[in-house]
């Protein structure tokens, strides 16, 4: 088996792009159905931003979603079969770009708000990201992420940071090789954003309606108003 890594992430959801978007399109993952589509719409919508960029857009739901209501949405993931679904679906900006290339300097343009929607799942790629989160940021612009509730999400393993092994379990069969991911605790998910010059304005624990359990958590960063650490780093 290869080690688990961002790069295999990128891998997998290569491999399993058709069904993905099929997944997403049937709406065959319930707790997004139920609680964590509508949770993360409204915590962007609650910033009441014009230009918004989604990072790890997927197929593009969201960035269709938000283009409802939101001048400019782009959406950005590094699978061409999934930004190929969204460019033919519509109704936003779609690129082809992984968060490496972005840590680069792939994407130009500064946003109100970023999201991220169950997207960071790597170790390296993740931080690449984070350290470019404010020059893809207008001054006081936030980032957005929804992901797994740590405290859910740890399972029965030991409460560390870490690589685990994935798993389709509840998807259909034609779905192959599940990506790794990497397990950050809570204090690791809040060091993101405050090593890399965000200020967490609020964490959102949606709560599943069923099991009275957090369906995901939501964290909330904003960049200074005047972007002076910025200004002072440059
Ligand atoms: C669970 S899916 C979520 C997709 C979408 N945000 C949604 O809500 O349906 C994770 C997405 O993250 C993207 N992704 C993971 N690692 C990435 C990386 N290093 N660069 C760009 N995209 C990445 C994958 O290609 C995949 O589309």
């Amino acid at each position: 088996m290869k080690p688990l890594s961002d790069e295999k992430i990128i891998d997998s959801w290569k491999k399993n792009a058709r069904q993905w978007g099929a997944a997403v399109q049937v709406g065959q993952i319930e707790s997004r159905e139920v609680v964590t589509n509508k949770a993360i719409v409204e915590a962007v919508l609650s910033y009441s931003p014009e230009a918004v960029a989604d990072i790890g857009c997927g197929e593009g739901w969201l960035v269709r979603e938000l283009a409802r209501r939101i001048t400019q949405v782009v959406g950005i993931d590094a699978v061409p079969g999934l930004i190929d679904q969204a460019k033919a679906a519509g109704g936003g900006d779609f690129f082809v770009a992984s968060y490496e290339a972005i840590a680069d300097g792939a994407i130009k343009g500064l946003f109100d708000v970023v999201v991220c929607n169950f997207s960071l799942l790597g170790e390296e790629s993740v931080q690449a990201l984070f350290g470019a989160m404010p020059s893809l940021l207008k001054p006081g612009g936030v980032c957005i992420v929804q992901t797994l509730h740590p405290m859910v999400a740890c399972g029965d393993l030991p409460y560390i940071d870490g690589w685990r092994e994935g798993s389709w379990a509840g998807f259909g069969s034609d779905f192959i090789d599940p990506a790794p991911w990497y397990f950050r605790t809570l204090e690791n998910w809040t060091s993101l954003f405050s090593d890399n010059g965000l200020r967490l304005l609020e964490i959102r624990e949606p709560i599943h309606p069923k099991t009275q359990k957090p369906a995901s958590i939501i964290f909330i960063g904003a960049t200074a108003a005047n972007n002076a650490m910025h200004a002072t780093s440059a």
